[in-house]
């Protein structure tokens, strides 16, 4: 057996894929070719959805055409409002998304259409939605009337109107923009890797993207951000973060937001994140959660050095709750907005699985186990029948 078994598949390539490159040691990230950093600074959501899923930057007038498109496809159909207003008003958002999204296959007739062209379509229809769908839950759940979607305004920005019933400024709406395309895509994360073998199987997009949003509620993986933020909140006061990250290194306990299974080196998004927090900390007057994750951040990385020799940095969940809650958003939403924004990347995923072009083709996966469970020689174990095995 290989010595892999243990450590999740770490370093092992299972597919090809043009999707995005994560390079961990140089801590650099495109998608499609383009570096994170120019499509954080340059780029919008709208046009990283386009880029993902049709494998290059649009022009002036496609993009147009494609905002327009993603924009008419963002309500969501009435049996799922109603449907939302019957469920009960405690049901965590990565709950309701995991259940909900492959409700929306009964409404999508080129849902089981097996042309590249229908799973684009299904695609912008699963972007525009996701974020329908996280705002109309938010609302539902707190008894507010539902805010239609507003056509005038971009896909960031009807986002948080929908949400918080206020249309939000320009920088706000900007930096949220920016947050969605840092976290469109990240190659083989557990919830991408959910999503290709599910479609690999050749289920259906809203199958493998309701696979995907289980994986990312794990709080190992997208459930991270709510873990930072709730560690926030117990922490407090900047005066108290040496004792308590201490008290929880000592416990062996992992520090929410730190650390990345592929980068060894700063994660690019978490940089981009940090300005985008600091900024948004100085604009509103609301520093202290900025503050904190910034002080959290440099004891664990100096604390960690002491302890295990090496260096640990900040992911893309450390620098991101800071950023949401200041913008009103709940801390139990955030890992739901990361699947508002992570949709696009599935979806470029999921069709890449099913139509790639590349030889030899994908295929089903089907990895092995080696049995370490019980053995009773060639012959096997023996049934005991019931009445007999006291
Ligand atoms: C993401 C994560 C699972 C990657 O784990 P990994 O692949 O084992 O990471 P590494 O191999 O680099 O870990 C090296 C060492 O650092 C420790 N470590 C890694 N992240 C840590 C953290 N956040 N807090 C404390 N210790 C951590 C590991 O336990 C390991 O210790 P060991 O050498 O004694 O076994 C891990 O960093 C983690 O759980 N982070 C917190 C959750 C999180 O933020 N998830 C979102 C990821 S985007």
């Amino acid at each position: 057996m290989q010595e892999t078994k243990d450590i999740g598949l770490r370093g092992i390539p299972v597919a090809d894929t043009k999707t995005c490159a994560v390079d961990g040691e140089k801590g650099r990230l495109t998608y499609r070719g383009y570096d994170i950093d120019e499509l954080a600074r340059y780029s919008t959501f709208e046009e990283t959805v386009y880029l993902l899923l049709y494998e290059t930057l649009p022009t002036r007038k496609e993009l147009e055409i494609f905002k327009e498109t993603l924009s008419s496809e963002r309500q969501l159909p009435v049996g799922i409002i109603r449907h939302l207003k019957k469920r009960k008003k405690t049901a965590h958002p990565m709950d309701v998304l995991q259940s909900v999204i492959p409700m929306l296959a009964d409404f999508d007739a080129g849902a089981r259409v097996g042309t590249k062209g229908a799973q684009i379509k299904t695609s912008i229809g699963l972007v525009a939605k996701m974020a329908t769908l996280v705002a109309y839950w938010d609302r539902i759940r707190k008894n507010l009337d539902i805010k239609k979607p507003d056509e005038t305004l971009g896909h960031a920005a009807n986002f948080l109107y929908m949400l918080n019933g206020d249309v939000p400024d320009e920088e706000t709406a900007g930096d949220f923009d920016t947050c969605l395309v840092l976290q469109a895509e990240h190659s083989f994360n557990a919830s991408t890797f959910a999503a290709r073998v599910v479609a690999s199987t050749r289920a259906h997009m809203h199958a493998c993207v309701g696979a995907a949003l289980g994986a990312l509620s794990g709080e190992l993986h997208g459930g991270a951000n709510t873990q930072v933020m709730n560690m926030l909140f117990e922490i407090d006061n900047i005066n108290r973060v040496e004792k308590w990250v201490n008290a929880k290194l000592d416990a062996g306990k992992m520090i929410m937001g730190m650390g990345h299974a592929v980068y060894k080196t700063m994660d690019p998004r978490a940089r981009i994140l940090y300005g985008i927090s600091e900024k948004l900390a100085e604009r509103t007057g609301n520093i202290k959660w900025f503050k904190l994750s910034r002080k959290i951040d440099s004891v664990v990385r100096a604390e960690f050095k002491k302890r295990k020799g090496k260096e640990i940095y900040p992911n893309v969940d450390f620098y991101s709750p800071s950023v949401y809650y200041v913008m009103g958003i709940d801390p139990d939403l955030f890992t739901a907005i990361f699947a508002v924004s992570r949709i696009s990347g599935w979806c470029a995923h999921i069709i890449e699985e099913k139509f790639a072009e590349a030889q030899p083709k994908p295929a089903l996966y089907r990895p092995e186990a080696e049995y370490i469970g019980r053995y009773c020689g060639n012959e096997g174990c023996k049934y005991v029948p019931i009445e007999k095995r006291e």
